[in-house]
């Protein structure tokens, strides 16, 4: 198979493909149970454009369909995702250097009568191949973050009032509202924000070695009690954008 397709991968297609969509060359359409695949070229480049539904369970089952049929030379995941760390706001892009599955997690011991206690509950990397459990961060690849890096500008001069961030993406079948909760992920984990679908994208990719990144773009900070907003799914396509019109080449 060619490799040259660069898979990616979105969760809602109504406002976190729209723009991608509009914009690609659109050949061929295949339709799953849980997710559709959009093969087509875009600014010169072989993309297919998966549409996964939401949640890191539909985000497994599309990642390891589209890298059985196209076998991808990257992934990039792109939507929305709620702000953790203090400075990271609605309509802010945050870049993945590493993701956390905010699901794979160990308590300690209560006994019966002695409630929960979720501060103290350790993230934990289950399921991994063994010589990746020490850390449980999953790595994004160099070479996309620093590929990622050259569009800032680019982006920033068509949003001004935005921001790029680098780091840690949180990510899980949740959706934390307990600002409490956001602030201790974010500063023992240093979680920048989290979502819903990169863990399961980055777990797959991993066992594949298939370059992989994500690209997020705030919706929602409980911690400034910034409401969510969906039409910000734009924000991500917009760098992806950026970043598919030069690509060709590379
Ligand atoms: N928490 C979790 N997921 C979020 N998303 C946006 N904001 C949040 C948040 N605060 C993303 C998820 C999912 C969809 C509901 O939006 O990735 O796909």
């Amino acid at each position: 198979m060619t490799n040259n397709v660069i898979l990616i991968i979105g969760a809602m297609k109504d406002v976190e493909l729209n723009l991608l969509l509009d914009k690609l060359d659109l050949k061929n359409v295949i339709e799953e149970k849980s997710c559709t695949f959009y093969e087509g070229m875009l600014f010169d480049n072989e993309v297919v454009l998966c549409h996964t539904n939401v949640g890191t369970i539909n985000a497994a089952i599309a990642t390891q369909i589209a890298i059985n049929r196209y076998n991808p030379k990257a992934i990039w995941v792109e939507g929305m995702a709620g702000g953790h760390a203090k400075n990271v706001h609605k309509g802010d892009i945050v870049i993945s250097t590493g993701v956390i599955n905010l699901n794979s997690i160990k308590t300690k011991y209560l006994n019966e009568g002695e409630g929960s206690d979720p501060f103290s509950w350790e993230l934990k990397r289950y399921g991994h191949l063994p010589q990746d459990e020490e850390s449980i961060v999953i790595q994004a690849n160099d070479g996309l973050i620093d590929f990622a890096r050259c569009f800032e500008n680019e982006f920033i001069n068509n949003n001004p009032s935005s921001k790029v961030h680098y780091g840690i993406v949180g990510s899980g079948d949740v959706w934390n509202k307990e600002v409490d909760l956001i602030k201790h992920f974010s500063d023992k984990y240093h979680t920048l924000c989290e979502e819903m679908e990169s863990a399961a994208v980055f777990q797959v990719a991993r066992y594949y070695e298939i370059p992989v990144i994500a690209i997020r773009g705030i919706s929602n900070n409980e911690v400034y009690g910034e409401t969510y907003e969906r039409e910000l799914g734009a924000k991500a396509q917009e760098y992806v954008l950026c970043m598919l019109k030069s690509e060709k080449g590379r």
